[in-house]
């Protein structure tokens, strides 16, 4: 068990026991793992589960200082030890090789062409814009089951709420948006594999968006696809593939981080009932501060991303008095670092009025992400109305029984049964 691999070490010697990972009691709580890694073992070279080696980073100041350098890629191709890497880390086979080629795979300068034009388009001002939509949609999802007083939290509320928020944003007409439900179901149930139904979702979603991007050419809106074509219009050049490429990472980075966020934080509130009462209080009068720094709370105790995505070093480095190879795959442990006791004040603790909170949840450097803005405001939104409509909202499970979906990237849960007094309890909304 993870428990046992944090034993003291034999007397005299190294602290030589290895923690186990990747086991199921890892994937319910990978923390204990993660504590002993960062004190015995900050950098730590293993094997994934894929059969693929790479490096972990766990304390929060190397995870910082990997995350914002530049000898680290982002794009596997740089390096043909990192290629043959990459066909094992769950990226989709070639046939979809140029839809994978967005953001998050790419190094400057085109990194840096991409990113103006995106933000060019996907303004704090859209997204701001945006709220009152995602209010809508919260309410309708609640309204779908409150007469129940019962849901799963994940399926019925997380899962289809930022699908249906970014694909409004983008410009997805409405009665093409159950197909996207479906795609990303499909791609979250099965992970990113290689394989199968996954690489067919991913190739249905790709025709439909090059065909959904030559249609806006034709007469542009006010929607982010059409944004980004008219960014692209006035000075820097965005390729078909490239465009195509932008709308996916938006829908994949997008939807399961939210869907995360709101189902581990929400779990978080339902375990924790002295910080939810204090939550539910200040929301009854009215005061959304402490919903602004509990969320961000909720992001660094137990974040959608538990790990950043692939990097590879171009050339050899060190990080924490390791020699790292060229070539080598380097994995930064966000949930690691957001629990390091050297950065954060009792982090094992969750504290919604928690101050100088600079998680990494969302990253750092130039990848950090850019729908930071609309995650926090579906967070918020999602939350908020949730713990305000259904005031006596219940976990309808033991916690050690939820399941996790265990890949290697993100941390969230398949199921998140709860339950509640049937019917709105509520006004004020
Ligand atoms: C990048 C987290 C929501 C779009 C990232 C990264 C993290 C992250 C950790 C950096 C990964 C790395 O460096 O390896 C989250 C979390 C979210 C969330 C925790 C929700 C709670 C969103 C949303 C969108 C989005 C809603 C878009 C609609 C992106 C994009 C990137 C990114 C496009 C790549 C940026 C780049 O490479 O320059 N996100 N994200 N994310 N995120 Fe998010």
């Amino acid at each position: 068990s993870v428990a046992s691999a944090a034993d003291p070490a034999p007397a005299g010697g190294p602290a030589a026991a290895m923690p186990e990972m990747f086991t199921w009691e890892f994937a319910t709580d990978p923390y204990p793992a993660y504590a002993w890694l960062r004190e015995h073992a900050p950098m730590y070279r293993t094997t994934l589960p894929s059969g693929v080696e790479a490096w972990l980073v766990t304390r929060y100041a190397d995870a910082k200082q990997v995350l914002a350098d530049p000898r680290l890629s982002k794009n596997p191709q740089r390096h043909s030890a990192a290629a043959h890497a990459r066909g094992r880390v769950g990226i989709p086979g070639e046939r979809n090789a140029d839809l994978m080629m967005h953001l998050l795979n790419i190094d400057p300068p085109d990194h840096t062409r991409l990113r103006r034009l995106v933000s060019a388009a996907f303004t704090p001002r859209r997204v701001a814009e945006f709220a009152p939509r995602v209010q809508e949609l919260t309410d309708r999802l609640i309204d779908d089951f409150v007469e129940r007083g019962s849901a799963d939290l994940i399926h019925e509320f997380a899962f289809p709420l930022p699908i249906y928020a970014i694909c409004d944003m983008l410009g997805v007409p409405a009665e093409d948006q159950d197909d996207f439900r479906d795609w990303a179901g499909m791609m979250i149930r099965h992970g990113g594999g290689p394989r199968g139904g996954v690489a067919r979702s991913v190739k249905k979603m790709r025709s439909y968006l090059a065909d959904l991007i030559h249609r806006k050419r034709e007469g542009l809106g006010d929607d982010l696809i059409s944004g980004l074509i008219r960014a692209s219009d006035d000075g820097e050049h965005l390729s078909e593939n490239e465009a195509a490429a932008m709308c996916f990472v938006l829908l994949f980075a997008g939807f399961e981080t939210t869907i995360n966020l709101i189902g581990n934080g929400t779990l978080a509130l339902l375990r924790h009932p002295a910080e939810r009462a204090r939550l539910q209080a200040a929301l009854a009068a009215g005061d959304t501060a402490l919903l602004d720094t509990g969320v961000e709370e909720l992001l660094r105790y137990d974040g959608p991303v538990e790990l950043a995505t692939w990097r590879f070093a171009t050339e050899p480095l060190t990080v924490a008095g390791e020699r790292v190879a060229e070539g080598d795959p380097v994995l930064v442990v966000l949930a690691a670092a957001d629990r390091d006791p050297e950065r954060f004040t009792d982090p094992d603790r969750l504290d919604l009025t928690r101050r100088d909170n600079q998680h990494l949840g969302y990253g750092h450097g130039i990848h950090y992400c850019i729908g930071a803005p609309l995650a926090r405001i579906e967070a918020r939104t999602a939350i908020g109305t949730l713990l305000t409509r259904l005031p006596d909202l219940q976990l309808a499970a033991d916690p050690s029984e939820l399941r996790w979906r265990g890949g290697l990237i993100m941390r969230g849960l398949r199921t998140l049964p709860v339950t509640f007094t049937p019917g709105d309890t509520t006004t004020a909304r």
